[in-house]
């Protein structure tokens, strides 16, 4: 299954597709390109680092139709059949989905529904929560709010402040994206309506996973 990598920003989670990859972590699928919308992006390094193809599409001076259209361009001409959000940061809408339908996964960090949209890891603080985490949905039309294929949980601590806590997250992102994109390319990945159903397990997805708390 050839997937394309869509970022913005530093790409933490770009690489840990990556060393999936290059570990044969990633079973059937493998990363055929890399769609980054600003130019400089730290993704684009570590992509090219990886000699992988990168393609920068500039959102500036496009509308949203037209900024889509020219996502999906470059994604068919990689022969893209998985997207991956990776800290992308522009919404997709219809006119993207349409031309991968259920087939676009995002990472968030919060263990969603709470806390959608941005500054998750705020969120969880200031709602007083004892526990957050990330989630890798499929993508449609709403603000992270697709069918939700994994997640993993960690807690927030006393003290914790919106960096502490969004890099404990991000330890569990790591883990959990990989996991995720092998398990679609493995074909046993079924959305049933608001649920995702895989093939032999016993759950929507194989069970939560607890992070440990950290001393
Ligand atoms: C991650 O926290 C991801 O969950 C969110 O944006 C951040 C991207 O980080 N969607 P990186 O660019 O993968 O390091």
């Amino acid at each position: 299954m050839r997937v394309g990598v869509l970022c913005s920003g530093r790409g933490s989670n770009l690489q840990s597709l990556l060393d999936a990859a290059k570990a044969n972590a990633l079973g059937g699928a493998e990363i055929a390109v890399v769609v980054c919308n600003i130019a400089g992006a730290g993704a684009i390094d570590r992509a090219k680092t990886a000699g992988v193809a990168v393609e920068v599409v500039e959102h500036k001076g496009l509308d949203r139709a037209a900024f889509e259209r020219a996502l999906v361009e470059r994604l068919r001409a990689h022969r893209v059949e998985l997207v991956c959000l990776a800290g992308f940061m522009r919404i997709v809408g219809r006119g993207f989905l349409d031309a991968f339908p259920d087939r676009v996964l995002n990472i968030h960090p919060s263990l969603l529904p709470s806390f959608p949209g941005l500054h998750a890891q705020r969120q969880a603080i200031e709602a007083g929560s004892r526990f957050s985490g990330c989630t890798i949905h499929f993508v449609d039309a709403g603000t992270d709010s697709g069918p939700i294929l994994s997640q993993a949980v960690v807690p927030v601590l006393p003290g914790d402040d919106e960096d502490a806590l969004a890099a404990r997250i991000l330890v569990a992102e790591h883990r959990i994206y990989p996991e995720a994109v092998k398990l679609v390319a493995s074909g046993k990945v079924h959305i049933e309506g608001r649920r995702v159903r895989v093939d032999g397990a016993a759950r929507p997805d194989d069970a939560p996973r607890f992070h440990p708390p950290l001393s």
